[in-house]
């Protein structure tokens, strides 16, 4: 359910509002999967798509306090801005220096971010294997990006090669990776963590090298954009997970299933990075298969 934020203040507490805010809003799948997870296990609870930016999220924020809300899911473009609104930080949110859920414990809101470990559960379910056992190029280094690059390494990826339509927003990126990786057990060498130029030579000899490529771009989102690869670029052993699903998916999953390799779409990082926000939010273990229903009969468009 819609919900503006000049009426969060009218609401009352009971049921238990959640909401996931961001801008724009409409699209979002987060009411139907998580208002099926909590209706599921009969806890008293209302989800709202709250639309709201970067402007005014700290004025929305303070009425979800006053309610108060029980917890919310952030998404583009409020995951970093909602970092400093928050009372205390876990230890995911100062890993990935963005907060895509927040629980309200006893009027103290902490941050964290499932965005890491809802990739890496859907592609531990896609693929049979993880991050930790894989050499990954990723396509992207938004916000997407940033949160599996990070991820990658902290499941100690073998290999991680980025490549990003701008080079400078990737160099930034593993400047930060770099930087935030710099010592211990994690720390990265100029081999296992490189960025690629943005150019066919170069992707197809590092999609040669690779067991996975991972496409954290938007441009399926933009009906004129071409698909990030095209089918001759792809080696039909190679492993594809687009972090984009629905109608959004459909021309590089085309290019894909030409090549003959095998392919995700980001489906099941949403139903996962939601499953873990329900469990923080409830103490509960969330019913993901519930959840995964409710995601895949409210789809716009069919999906794998
Ligand atoms: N499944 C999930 O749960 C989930 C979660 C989060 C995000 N996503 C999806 O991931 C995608 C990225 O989201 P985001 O938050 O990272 O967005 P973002 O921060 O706006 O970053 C967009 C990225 O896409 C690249 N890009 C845009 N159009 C392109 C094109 N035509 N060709 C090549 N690269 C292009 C950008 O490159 P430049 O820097 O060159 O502009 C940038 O790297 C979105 O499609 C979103 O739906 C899915």
């Amino acid at each position: 359910m819609r919900l503006k934020p000049d009426n969060i203040l009218s609401l009352p507490a009971r049921p238990v509002p959640y909401a996931v805010l961001g801008s724009p809003i409409n699209h979002s799948l987060s009411p139907v999967m998580q208002q099926a997870a909590f209706d599921q296990l009969g806890l008293e609870a209302r989800y709202f798509r709250i639309e709201v930016d970067e402007e005014g999220l700290a004025k929305a924020v303070t009425r979800l306090r006053q309610v108060p809300f029980g917890g919310w899911n952030c998404t583009v473009p409020n995951k970093v801005k909602m970092v400093e609104l928050c009372d205390r930080r876990a230890e995911s949110a100062e890993q990935f220096g963005a907060v895509n859920t927040v629980t309200n414990e006893k009027g103290v809101l902490v941050g964290h971010n499932t965005d890491g470990t809802g990739w890496s559960r859907a592609m531990r379910e896609a693929f049979g294997r993880g991050p930790d056992e894989m050499r990954i190029v990723l396509l992207g280094s938004g916000g997407a990006g940033r949160a599996i690059a990070t991820q990658a390494i902290l499941e100690k990826c073998p290999e991680l090669v980025v490549a990003n339509r701008n080079p400078a927003r990737a160099r930034d990126m593993l400047a930060h990776l770099n930087a935030q990786f710099a010592d211990g057990p994690l720390a990265r060498t100029a081999q296992n963590l490189r960025m690629i130029r943005w150019e066919d030579e170069a992707l197809e000899k590092a999609l040669r090298e690779a067991d996975v490529v991972v496409n954290a771009t938007s441009a399926g989102l933009d009906p004129k954009a071409a698909p990030v690869l095209q089918a001759r670029m792809i080696p039909g052993n190679l492993l594809v997970f687009d972090s984009v699903y629905g109608a959004g998916c459909a021309k590089f999953r085309q290019e894909v299933e030409t090549a003959g390799a095998t392919w995700s779409d980001g489906l099941g990082m949403l139903l996962h990075q939601g499953a873990a926000a329900f469990s923080l939010w409830t103490g509960q273990t969330a019913p993901v298969e519930i959840m995964r229903r409710a995601l895949l009969s409210n789809l716009p468009v069919p999906t794998k």
